[in-house]
């Protein structure tokens, strides 16, 4: 029994090894039956912090989504840390206000950087209208790979998408304190990435951002 353990530390850490060689290495090993059945595809390797800011309707969780599924097809292990959905427990004690976005931010940095730590490429998508709150998250980021990506999207347009009805509700007053209506967005001035929206798909803007990835994640 115990020898048997042993044969499977050994063959999942082969298994972990050969994932460093690449997710192609990684996919032929399986292929060739000299992997650890048992590990999933999806492999731990060397993790990043990777945060989408925009405006809210920017496109940032679709574009995060998009980037996950390449990420997992081609067998590295990511997770995407949604603003909206974190809301709704982790920071449900949170509202709109500079102090509790500014305290949004720093939970959102400090989860990711964590599962960055333990090997995970997270993507976070999060407004993070402030410079000074992502700053923060590059500085604690320290040996952890930070790449801070500009979705890109001009403030009509994501009014016009207005998928919850909120910029409506921000334009008519109801709604206080929206980005980009009566709250700033504070547009980053050297992110590692810029994605212009406008005219590019959707795999086109995942694809050059799991390629930044795979530069800065290595
Ligand atoms: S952040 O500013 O603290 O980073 P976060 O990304 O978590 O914001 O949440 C933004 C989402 O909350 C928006 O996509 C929108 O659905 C919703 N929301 C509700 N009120 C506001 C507001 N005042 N400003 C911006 N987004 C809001």
């Amino acid at each position: 029994m115990v020898e048997e353990r042993q044969a499977d530390d050994v063959s999942w850490r082969r298994g972990r090894a050969v994932a460093f060689g690449g997710p192609g290495d990684l996919r032929g090993r399986v292929a060739r039956g000299r992997y650890d059945s048992r590990v999933t595809p999806a492999t731990l390797g060397q993790g990043a912090l990777v945060w989408l800011t925009g405006l809210s309707g920017a496109g940032k969780s679709t574009i995060a989504e998009a980037a996950h599924a390449m990420l997992r097809a081609a067998g590295r292990a990511s997770y995407v840390l949604d603003g909206d959905r974190v809301r709704t427990a982790l920071c449900r004690d949170l509202g709109f206000s500079p102090e509790d976005r500014a305290e949004n931010v720093r939970r959102l940095g400090e989860v990711g950087l964590l599962m960055a730590d333990a090997g995970l490429l997270v993507l976070v998508a999060a407004i993070a209208p402030y410079a000074r709150d992502r700053d923060l998250v590059r500085a604690r980021a320290g040996r952890v790979a930070f790449v801070e990506v500009h979705v890109d999207t001009p403030l009509a347009v994501c009014e016009s998408r207005d998928p919850k009805g909120l910029y409506a509700r921000a334009r008519a007053g109801t709604l206080v304190g929206f980005t980009g209506i009566d709250a700033p967005y504070e547009t980053p001035s050297r992110p590692e990435l810029v994605l212009s929206t406008m005219g590019t798909t959707v795999a086109e803007m995942a694809e050059a951002l799991v390629a930044r990835i795979e530069l800065m994640a290595r």
